[in-house]
């Protein structure tokens, strides 16, 4: 079948704005959109810019805009789209290096700021920090997060304030403010504990939505502002 695909280009080096390419290309139902990028790139138009590296849904270096949604492109098949124009464009709220490629200098500054490694201040155990299968359970689904930024894409008030932390940083605040092997509970909640922090998020759900893992984003960061408030009560 043939597909049609609309593709943002932009070069800062020689384009003074974006624009859109459109390309045409015969594919499979079952294609990747990821492999439709390749045959482009490799049998048309060398110049075109996107980042990959897996191809399976582990590194999360291909997250795009993919008819409007953010997603990644080695997860999405040619037959989600069928009968459409197939418009590929760079993840929102991050500036363009180069046709699909953004900037994400600033997304991993945020997941750095909420210190992403277990911190611990008890005496170091002889063999490993041993965790309860029950507390693992209740981490083992924020621990898919693979940092694709598809959710801080899809976020409508990261899109609009780009102070907001962002929903991947706060489901690795969420993984850590509940592993019963770190001993910074409150300074962790404190961390995300202001008006850009865990607070502005208002329930759009869109991250939930975006996330190719399905983790519940939303739900993690209402528990976060739940237990920020139980423990300021608890001190009070
Ligand atoms: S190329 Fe690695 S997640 Fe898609």
């Amino acid at each position: 079948m043939e597909v049609n695909f609309k593709i943002y280009r932009f070069d800062p080096e020689t384009d003074s704005k974006p624009y859109y390419r459109d390309y045409t290309i015969t594919a499979n139902p079952t294609d990747r959109i990821l492999d439709c990028l390749n045959r482009i790139k490799w049998e048309q138009d060398g110049t075109l810019s996107y980042r990959m590296s897996c191809g399976h849904g582990v590194c999360g270096s291909d997250a795009m805009k993919i008819n409007g949604r953010c997603a990644l492109a080695c997860q999405k098949l040619v037959k989600d789209y069928e009968g459409k124009e197939i418009i590929l464009e760079p993840l929102p709220s991050y500036k363009v290096l180069k046709d699909l490629i953004v900037d994400l200098d600033p997304f991993f500054e945020k997941v750095k700021f909420v210190q992403p490694y277990l911190l611990s201040t008890t005496a170091l155990p002889e063999k490993e920090r041993l965790q309860s299968p029950e507390n693992s359970k209740k981490l083992d689904i924020a621990i898919r997060c693979i940092l694709c930024a598809c959710c801080m894409g899809a976020c409508p008030v990261l899109n609009e304030n780009e102070r907001f932390l962002g929903p991947a940083p706060l489901v690795w605040a969420f993984r850590y403010i509940f592993d019963s092997r770190d001993t910074q509970y409150l300074e962790r909640l404190k961390q995300v504990d202001y008006s850009h922090g865990a607070w502005a998020c208002v329930n759009y759900y869109e991250c939930t939505r975006a996330c190719p893992k399905e983790i519940p984003i939303t739900k993690y960061i209402n528990t976060i502002k739940r237990e920020i408030q139980k423990s300021k009560d608890t001190n009070r």
